[in-house]
C-alpha cells in the first residue's frame, strides 16, 4: 500500500491540439467531478488560456527566458500571470528536440518563471537510443544536475519534475509500472544526496502514454505522484478518469 505525504498533480498538456469547444466540454467535465485530492493543472495553446472561466489551474506549454521586448513568438511570464497562469511546462522533450532547448536553457527559464512566482514543471527523460546504451542515468542526472546548479537545492523545492521517456511519448508504449517507479526512485535519490527534504517533498510526474487504463497502477507506485498527460488529456472522459486514478 503506498503511503505518501505528497498532493498527487495531474497536468494536461494538450501541445498544439484542442478547441475552444473542447475546452469547455473539458472545464465542465473537471468542475463537476470530486477532484479534491489531487491538483489538476491544464496546459492549452496560448489563446486557449482564456476560455477556463472557473478557478482551475492553468499551466503554460512554454515561457521565454526574457522579462519583454523583441522576441517575436515568445511569451513573458508577465504576460501568463495576466491570465492566471500558475504553472509552466519547462523542458519537455519536444522544445528540447524542435527547439533546440538544452539542459542550460532549461534551467534558465525553470529560474526565470520561479523567480517570477510560478511553479516550473520540468521534464526529463531519455531516448530508446540512450535507454540501449545503459546511459540512462548519468543521462539523468545530467539533466537534473543542470537544474540543480542553476536553482540551488533549496529553490528545487518549489519546482514539480516530470520524467517522461521519449520512447513512450505519443507511442502508446508506457513505461511498465516498476520502469517508471525504478527511474523515480533513482531521480528521489539524486537530489536527495543534496537534501533529502527536499527530495522527499518534491512532486515527481510520469509522463508517456498514460491513458485512463493504466494511469492506476503507474501512479500506485511509491515515487511516482501523478502525470503529464499529453493525447488523453484531449479526451475529457478519459482525463477525467486519470485525475481519479490519482488518489
Ligand atoms: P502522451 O504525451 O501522453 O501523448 O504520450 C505526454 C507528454 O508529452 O507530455
Amino acid at each position: 500500500m503506498k503511503v505518501s505525504s505528497r498532493r498527487p498533480l495531474v497536468a494536461a498538456n494538450w501541445k498544439m491540439n484542442g478547441s475552444k469547444s473542447l475546452a469547455k466540454q473539458l472545464e465542465n467535465a473537471l468542475v463537476q467531478a470530486d477532484l479534491r485530492h489531487v491538483d489538476v493543472v491544464i496546459c492549452p495553446p496560448f489563446p486557449y488560456l482564456s476560455c477556463f472561466e472557473h478557478d482551475l489551474k492553468l499551466g503554460a506549454q512554454n515561457v521565454s527566458e526574457f522579462a519583454s521586448g523583441a522576441h517575436t513568438g515568445e511569451i513573458s511570464t508577465a504576460i501568463l500571470q495576466e491570465f492566471s497562469v500558475k504553472y509552466v511546462i519547462v523542458g519537455h522533450s519536444e522544445r528540447r528536440t524542435e527547439h533546440h532547448e538544452n539542459n542550460e536553457l532549461v534551467a534558465s527559464k525553470a529560474l526565470v518563471a520561479l523567480e517570477a512566482g510560478l511553479i516550473p514543471i520540468v521534464c526529463i527523460g531519455e531516448s530508446e537510443s540512450v535507454r540501449d546504451s545503459g546511459e540512462l542515468f548519468s543521462f539523468l542526472a545530467a539533466q537534473l544536475d543542470a537544474v540543480m546548479d542553476k536553482l540551488g537545492i533549496t529553490r528545487c523545492q518549489d519546482i514539480v519534475l516530470a520524467y517522461e521517456p521519449i520512447w513512450a511519448i505519443g507511442t502508446g508504449k508506457t513505461a511498465s509500472p516498476e520502469q517508471a517507479q525504478e527511474v523515480h526512485q533513482f531521480i528521489r535519490a539524486h537530489i536527495g544526496k543534496q537534501d533529502k527534504h527536499v527530495a522527499a517533498s518534491m512532486r515527481i510526474l510520469y509522463g508517456g502514454s498514460v491513458k485512463g487504463s493504466n494511469a492506476a497502477d503507474l501512479f500506485g507506485q511509491q515515487d511516482v505522484d501523478g502525470g503529464l498527460i499529453g493525447g488523453a488529456s484531449l479526451d475529457p472522459d478519459d482525463f477525467l478518469k486519470i485525475c481519479q486514478a490519482a488518489k
